[in-house]
């Protein structure tokens, strides 16, 4: 008895040992352990010769030893299996990395920041306003109200459930909100996306963006607004460009000018982007009318301010050379990614 326990002890060690992993190998310690003809059995032939008084003994140690063999047997074709699913489910190193596009900005988002940039270095701050506007802050704040003819060039698209709600049309809507605010004085640039009932083509689309501007405080004179632009010009495009200003009318300003510059292209002397005048018109601006104070509760008498207002698809075109403004809304992605890397 004192050998077979010997013994029992050298293939404990033997099995804890066993190491031919995978399938195969735990089919091979099945068979040498485990089998009809195997380790296991062998043993349990050995208690025959056992003297009666130990075979409880022996029959636990026997037990035991079993019971150990197969956790060990278990094991092994669980290592086994796990090994399969990694095989089957193996990464090929060797393959090129899935390529993680780099995103860009938007041509319109880089020309709108340019532009929004410049005039805050001058002291004027963001406000934003809401896209689905009503009449008041659209048109008739701003001295447009309902009939007045300046309205047509604005059509735009209402809420066939409440036709009080339209898109608005330009972003002078926020100009009206600030200064519903009551806080005074005002500087403020005011970047969005408009909209207009228009026929889309190259040159027009039903949405674009604009900049807007508004100063507002005791004794701001044209002279000022002027100066202002002229510092926006020469930041935007370059100390050579030349500047004009044209009389115009906007209901909300009074007097009001339209903005030339002189063409980026031909540098005046005419092309096709010009249409052979030598002037690009890039924005309109004016002295704001008092009515429109009035409307917001300001006092015309005190105060007095000017605004101004331009388009970012226009001067993104320019820019970047691109020669059709569906281009900016058509998402693809060809047209998109040539624009990586430029901030
Ligand atoms: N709102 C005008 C438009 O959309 C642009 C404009 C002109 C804005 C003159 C102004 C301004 O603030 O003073 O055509």
């Amino acid at each position: 008895m004192e050998q077979l326990l010997q013994q029992i002890e050298v293939y404990r060690r033997e099995i804890e040992a066993y190491n031919t992993n995978g399938a195969d190998g735990a089919e091979q310690f099945r068979i040498t352990y485990l089998g009809s003809k195997g380790i296991v059995k062998s043993l349990m032939g050995e208690m025959k010769q056992v003297p009666a008084e130990k075979k409880k003994e022996f029959g636990q140690i026997l037990n035991d030893f079993k019971q150990f063999t197969e956790d060990r047997y278990n094991s092994l074709k669980e290592n086994a299996a796990d090994d399969k699913q990694v095989a089957a489910s193996a990464i090929d190193l060797s393959l090129p990395g899935d390529e993680i596009p780099v995103g860009s900005r938007h041509p319109i988002s880089m020309m709108r920041n340019r532009i929004v940039s410049i005039f805050q270095r001058l002291g004027f701050s963001v406000a934003e306003g809401p896209e689905i506007e009503d009449d008041w802050h659209n048109f008739t704040a701003l001295n447009l109200p309902e009939h007045h003819p300046a309205r047509d060039m604005q059509d735009t698209f209402y809420i066939s459930t409440n036709p009080a709600w339209l898109l608005r049309t330009h972003t002078s809507n926020i100009q009206i909100r600030e200064m519903e605010k009551g806080k005074l004085p005002l500087r403020i640039v005011c970047p969005g996306r408009v909209y207009r009932n228009e026929t889309i083509s190259a040159r027009s689309h039903c949405f674009f963006h604009q900049v807007e501007g508004l100063y507002i405080d005791e004794n701001v004179s044209f002279a000022d607004l002027k100066q202002t632009l002229y510092f926006f010009v020469k930041e935007m495009y370059g100390d050579d460009v030349k500047v004009r200003f044209r009389p115009s009318y906007f209901p909300f300003t009074e007097p009001s000018a339209e903005m030339d510059i002189s063409c980026l292209l031909c540098k005046g002397a005419g092309c096709n982007v010009c249409k052979y005048t030598g002037w690009l018109e890039i924005l309109g601006c004016g002295m704001v009318h008092p009515k429109v104070l009035e409307h917001c509760n300001i006092d015309s008498e005190k105060y007095t301010g000017f605004a101004f207002g331009m388009g970012v698809e226009r001067p993104a075109l320019l820019k970047y050379g691109i020669n059709d403004i569906r281009l900016f809304s058509e998402n693809d992605v060809r047209f998109l990614k040539q624009f990586t890397g430029i901030v």
